[in-house]
């Protein structure tokens, strides 16, 4: 059975289409304390899919609670589809005394599940802190389909980090270019600076492709720059579409048409499923 956490029902309930697994019907809820209670009252079967975005702390202990629900009910095999995983960014202690969060919420889950299947996490290396046996997606691929037509088209990274998903979009598109921007984001203000590739963006419709927006500020820096420099059309696609606080905003401020993303992360935005390419790795 596909088991939805609350964060990722829609993507579970096309993994199940897309598998033909039944779809279990988990209850999320919460004590008068705070304290959660996540359960599968329904569940069936000797296995068991927990798919489950973990974009906040509650997220986190409502994957684990799952893992440990589904197990309670009989299944003997738990795979752990986690679409967009949160403390990513945290793969190393950047300063004295910090915690390598990535690894202590992968040492977590690892100890409820027998596999792991991770989409697109900000850096590929977290998959080493799992304890199960763990799988990376790339699904930026996906991100083609729901593009408009594009006139002599760049698709163009925000930072150097980011050229592989751009290529991978570029190609899934089937024609145009790829660049790339550098980027400084001062680690104490958060604020971000965009140093221009020479790549002539005049008059061409332009696709900032990134792994994930999350407060907005490099996509609309780089949009930014973009719109500047007389670009004729300035899309954003990201795999994990977090679009935190005020995100859209800037980014519509800054001049993007429309923002494209997955359903890693429901969202507005969210214009396509990463849901057949996890049902490959099923
Ligand atoms: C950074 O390396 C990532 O690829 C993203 O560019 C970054 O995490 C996006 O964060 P924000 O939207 O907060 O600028």
């Amino acid at each position: 059975m596909i088991v939805p956490g609350s964060s990722a029902q829609t993507l579970a309930a096309a993994l199940a289409a897309e598998t033909g697994r039944s779809l279990a019907t988990p209850t999320y809820e919460r004590f008068p304390d705070g304290e959660g209670l996540a359960s599968v009252p329904e569940f069936a079967g000797d296995a068991a899919v927990v798919v489950a975005s973990t974009d906040s702390d509650e997220a986190w202990v409502e994957l684990l609670q799952l893992q440990d629900a589904v197990r309670e009910a009989g299944a003997t095999d738990v795979t752990t589809v986690v679409p967009y995983m949160g403390y990513a960014r945290q793969d190393q202690a950047f300063k004295h005394g910090q915690p390598v969060s990535a690894r202590a919420m992968a040492r977590a889950v690892s100890t409820g599940t027998d596999r792991v299947v991770l989409v697109n996490p900000h850096e590929p290396n977290v998959a080493d802190y799992y304890d199960a046996p763990t799988t990376v997606v790339d699904a930026a691929g996906v991100l083609a389909a729901p593009l408009p037509d594009l006139d002599d088209p760049l698709f163009l990274a925000p930072d150097e980090g980011a050229t592989d998903i751009a290529e991978t979009v570029r190609d899934a598109h089937g024609a145009g270019e790829t660049d790339f921007f550098e980027k400084h984001r001062d680690r104490d203000t958060g604020e971000v600076e965009i140093s221009p590739s020479d790549a002539p963006v005049a008059d061409r419709d332009v696709v900032v492709v990134d792994d994930i927006v999350a407060t907005g500020s490099t996509m609309s820096e780089a949009v930014e720059v973009l719109v500047e420099r007389g670009a004729a059309r300035v899309l954003a696609a990201c795999v994990h579409p977090m679009l935190a606080s005020n995100a859209v905003t800037k980014l519509r401020r800054a001049g993007v048409e429309r923002v494209v993303g997955t359903d890693t992360l429901e969202r507005a935005c969210s214009a396509v499923s990463v849901a057949p390419v996890l049902a490959e790795e099923l």
